[in-house]
């Protein structure tokens, strides 16, 4: 019996934040549906541990997302080691939260940084490398529910993630008016159980009792893990969302979905 096809099977990604929760899983998960993939972070560190768990159809690069010679340098490496770009994932991110009053400029800037520039910086050398290989693709945007509607105390970080949203929107049309057959999704999770909850967690008696605190505000009771968020990344990066470009993916357990029923006994 042959090998069944992967879904992304040929394609090569690049995968920013690709050291850690959401971006590690989609390494891994694209790999196993045939892709190659670079796993692009900050921590280099951690990128090479992801791409050696891979193997051979990874390469760890590093890449500050918010530095435009780095993009251009994690694109060159790409093409010169697997010969092509199909889909680009921007996922690396951070989040900053407390008292809006208290926001420190510092704290701000990164955020816009590394959640807005960086998402752009992605789009914009994706595409040039995308339009490289000839064959279209797929750029998939981490945004957030935090994208879609506000908090009080992340205020910031939904301000990059509002910009992610729109930012897609008309890079997909950018992409469509020109015909270059490369399309722009966004991805909006609720909490996802990742590295990046850690340092709320410190606020609680224990991780477990953020865990539980999250899950009652999400209609299925539970947080999203990685993988969860991985797999709709590998539909949208997958020819199987062919007819999707512009499009907020919400993944969130249904917590945007409606009102609580508390309206009868
Ligand atoms: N975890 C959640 O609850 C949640 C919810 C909604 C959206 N998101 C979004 O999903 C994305 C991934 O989040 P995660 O939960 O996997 O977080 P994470 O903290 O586990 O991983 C983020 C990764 O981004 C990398 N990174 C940070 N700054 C960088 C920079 N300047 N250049 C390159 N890499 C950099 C980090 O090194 C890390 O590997 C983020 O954009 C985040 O905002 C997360």
């Amino acid at each position: 019996m042959g090998r069944v096809m992967g879904r992304v099977d040929g394609k090569v990604a690049i995968v920013s934040g690709g050291a850690s929760g959401i971006g590690r899983e989609t390494c891994k998960t694209l790999a196993r549906e045939g892709a190659r993939v670079v796993v692009a972070d900050i921590n280099t560190q951690g990128a090479l541990k992801v791409a050696d768990d891979i193997g051979d159809a990874a390469l760890a690069v590093t890449l500050d997302v918010t530095k435009e010679p780095q993009w251009e340098n994690c694109v060159s490496e790409c093409i010169e080691h697997f010969g092509r770009l199909d889909i680009v994932v921007n996922g690396a991110g951070v989040g900053f939260s407390g008292n809006f009053e208290e926001t420190s400029l510092e704290q701000w800037q990164g955020m816009i940084d590394i959640n807005l520039t960086g998402v752009m910086l992605g789009c914009k050398h994706g595409i040039k490398g995308i339009k490289a290989s000839d064959n279209g693709g797929s750029i998939i945007n981490m945004s957030s529910l935090g994208g879609l509607v506000g908090a009080p105390d992340i205020a910031g970080y939904c301000a990059t993630k509002g910009g992610v949203t729109l930012l897609t929107k008309s890079v997909a049309l950018h992409c469509a008016q020109y015909k270059l057959n490369i399309r722009c999704n966004s991805v909006h999770p609720t909490y996802v159980d990742s590295e990046m909850l850690d340092p709320i967690a410190e606020m609680f008696e224990s991780r477990q009792a953020m865990v539980s605190a999250m899950s009652e505000e999400v209609p299925l009771g539970k947080l999203a893990q990685p993988q969860d968020i991985a797999n709709v990344i590998l539909f949208l990066a997958s020819d199987e969302s062919a007819m999707m470009t512009g499009s907020p993916v919400i993944v969130d357990g249904g917590q945007t979905s409606g009102m609580p029923g508390k309206h009868s006994g």
